[in-house]
């Protein structure tokens, strides 16, 4: 089962690239940029990740985003979980950035941007990885700062995909950012958002009817809420979950408490991702071997996350037919061994 795990064709739709940053990298680059990190070593940093929620792993999540200042450290933070992901058999990935969290520090858009397209250009060429790019805001911040983020993204309009929704869930409602997301969808960005993760129900709903969210990030706490399940299986609108980050950030007790098979066995297209794994323990492969061992999910259940991850993507129809073909020879070819 690992090697099928391992081997099989994968696309990943929920990974924060900041959430990419090693501690071996934080501490290079922190020496390299002269900045002081709250950690005495690489050991120290490990041991400081224990959360106790979402908002424990935020704190310490944009502390160690600090040490990233030049273009190139963007482009080595991106290369260095391009390089893992192809590892471990990813074909293609959507990738989250914050800009809020560099423009803040007075790094500007543009070297966010360049630094991390440039290494996903690089993937394409030298990994046989395709990719896109989804520009999150800031959920915490208002909405006249996502506002102006939106407009000093416009002149990389060609190298942004989509606009999503991050950071401090509770309190801070996809409602508040109507505006913007009305703004880019009419720019012709694609539209994602992170809701359900601690958040209720009600602010799925909001992410669905106000942002016309294309795909939900987390959505674990749908199955709260009998009507929103009957919407997702018939629209089929995509839930990319987070297992390894459901488990660190308290969402569930323990993996074997995680409702991913059920949600699978309704009907919902779920995924299967890692979100911010230098924080969380564990990159694709890391989830998928979690979750098979917790719930104890079969060949099928894999084939079929893995199924829905290339369906769920923003690739067009020919790339999607190509990836589900790749995927399909090679799960015929595994039964044949
Ligand atoms: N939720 C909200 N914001 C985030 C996350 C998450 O899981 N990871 C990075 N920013
Ligand atoms: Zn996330």
């Amino acid at each position: 089962m690992n090697d099928f795990i391992h081997a099989i064709p994968k696309a990943e739709l929920h990974i924060h690239i900041e959430g990419t940053l090693e501690p071996e990298l934080m501490f290079e680059l922190a020496v390299k940029n002269g900045i002081a990190l709250p950690f005495k070593s690489i050991d120290d940093a490990r041991q400081a990740y224990n959360f106790s929620d979402l908002q424990s792993f935020l704190d310490i999540y944009y502390q160690g985003a600090d040490v990233l200042i030049n273009e190139d450290d963007f482009y080595q933070l991106t290369w260095s979980y391009l390089q893992k992901a192809a590892a471990q058999n990813v074909r293609h990935t959507e990738i989250f950035f914050d800009p809020q969290t560099h423009t803040a520090r007075g790094v500007k858009f543009e070297t966010v941007a360049q630094g991390i397209h440039r290494a996903l250009k690089d993937a394409g060429q030298k990994l046989n990885l395709s990719s896109k790019l989804i520009m999150c805001f800031l959920r915490h911040l208002n909405a006249a700062e996502a506002m102006d983020t939106l407009e000093a993204a416009l002149p990389f309009q060609k190298l942004i995909a989509a606009v999503g929704l991050d950071s401090s869930e509770l309190g801070n409602p996809p409602e508040k950012f109507m505006a913007v997301f009305d703004r880019a969808r009419k720019k012709g960005f694609k539209v994602v958002a992170h809701a359900g993760e601690e958040g209720p129900p009600d602010y799925i709903w909001q992410a669905l009817n106000l942002l016309k969210a294309e795909r939900i990030d987390h959505g674990v706490r749908c199955l709260e809420d009998t009507a929103l399940v009957e919407h997702l299986v018939k629209t089929q609108i995509p839930l990319t979950v987070c297992p390894l980050s459901n488990v660190k950030l308290r969402v569930f007790d323990d993996m074997k408490q995680h409702n991913l098979k059920r949600m699978l066995d309704l009907g919902l297209c779920v995924t299967v991702n890692s979100d911010d794994p230098a924080y969380f323990g564990g990159y694709i492969e890391e989830n998928f071997q979690a979750l098979q061992t917790a719930l104890k999910l079969d060949h099928q259940d894999i084939f079929k996350l893995a199924r829905n991850a290339f369906q769920a993507s923003f690739l067009s129809l020919t790339e999607k037919e190509k990836h589900l073909d790749e995927l399909e020879q090679f799960v015929y070819g595994f039964g044949e061994q």
